[in-house]
């Protein structure tokens, strides 16, 4: 399990002593987010939105923050969607927040604690897992206000659909769905919708310090961490979709899923694939501008899994309610981006309204 860890000035030496700790469990890996010093005062909602966002996004399962009373660090966390934060300073609370709440961030207070105190409250809010049941309701609709107040951020144990409601691309999308735009239009718009898309998804992508020297003198910066993005197109439509991200993602990889649909069997046939050696390490971004019935998307998934793929979401212009369901249903644990939800497939599986076919209006094909 891979647990942030950040701290205030204050608590600062707490911080060390419980990643110490924490270092000598086996199947743990801690993440040290900072404050890397107590010299200096710094502000614990800094650090508690760093630790949070790791956890929002999933790029770790778990977060500690500590501060001089751990209340900072809990209001601090508990603003991002998809974090629950418990403030805790004795065991049974830690217990019952992991039993009953689900918490996935632990705040706790340097100078209210002892330090064996707080490595034993850690120790029980780690090993004690959620009870499910009755509870399960009452986080769903925590989550459900969440989702209510910021869509494209909901951060759930499944799979989520986000439907991008910026202006920006409803404008657009409103523009391509219109069968008088010409071939031309219609390519660049698809490509800035995707950029703009993606601007959103990568929102809580980890970062790490580094040095940077400016002409005037030397400065703390940040940058991507780790081995990013893979894009992988599904041929033909999901090429329409690659540049627009790649303009703002330049070092993305980009891989190649061929598929066709059986005309006897109705059932996805694999042509192509062509995936990156390290697909494992990236998060991957499976582009098809249409989700109809689902079944190239779910087979095109299933396809980058095999290979190793593991974080895995689906890129879509248009989604079909039908392809929704059976993305989520066949793989419950990969997230579906949308620019818009539609109302259904007609009699051809094609969507209603949706913009006709996605192919021949990207190439001019018809
Ligand atoms: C810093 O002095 C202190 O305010 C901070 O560590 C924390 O206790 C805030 O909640």
């Amino acid at each position: 399990m891979k647990i942030a860890v950040g701290s205030d000035h204050a608590a600062y030496s707490l911080k060390k002593f419980l990643l110490e700790h924490l270092r000598q469990k086996s199947g743990i890996e801690a993440v040290d987010m900072g404050v890397d010093t107590d010299a200096v005062s710094c502000d614990y909602p800094d650090i508690a939105f760093r630790v949070g966002e790791a956890v929002a996004g999933r790029h770790a399962e778990k977060g500690l923050l500590l501060c001089g009373t751990g209340v900072g660090m809990s209001i601090a966390a508990n603003k991002i969607p998809g974090v629950y934060a418990a403030h805790c300073h004795d065991v049974e609370t830690a217990r019952f927040s992991r039993w009953h709440n689900n918490s996935n961030v632990l705040t706790m207070g340097a100078r209210i604690l002892s330090e064996e105190l707080a490595r034993e409250v850690l120790d029980v809010w780690l090993e004690t897992d959620f009870e499910g049941d009755r509870h399960i309701r009452r986080l769903s609709k925590i989550q459900d206000y969440e989702h209510k107040i910021c869509p494209s951020c909901t951060f759930s144990e499944k799979g989520k659909t986000v439907i991008f409601e910026h202006p920006l691309v409803q404008h657009k999308v409103s523009i391509i769905r219109d069968k008088n735009t010409s071939v031309k239009e219609f390519r660049e718009l698809v490509q800035e919708i995707a950029g703009l898309m993606v601007y959103e998804m990568t929102r809580n992508l980890p970062l790490v310090k580094i040095e940077v020297e400016t002409p005037l003198a030397k400065t703390e910066a940040y940058a991507l961490e780790g081995k990013k993005l893979a894009i992988v197109p599904v041929l033909r439509a999901g090429l329409g979709m690659v540049d627009g991200i790649l303009q703002l993602v330049p070092n993305a990889k980009v891989g190649h899923i061929g598929l066709y649909r059986d005309p006897e069997t109705l059932l996805p046939v694999e042509y192509y694939c062509k995936l990156p050696g390290d697909i494992s390490e990236r998060d991957i971004l499976v582009l098809d501008p249409m989700l109809a019935t689902g079944g190239s998307a779910a087979a095109a998934i299933s396809l980058v899994k095999a290979r190793g793929g593991k974080k895995v979401s689906l890129v879509c212009i248009i989604a079909a309610p039908e392809g929704v369901s059976k993305v989520h249903a066949e793989h419950p644990d990969v997230d579906i981006y949308a620019a818009a939800l539609d109302s259904h497939l007609n009699d051809h599986g094609y969507i209603v309204p949706g913009l006709g076919d996605a192919g021949d209006r990207l190439f001019g094909t018809k």
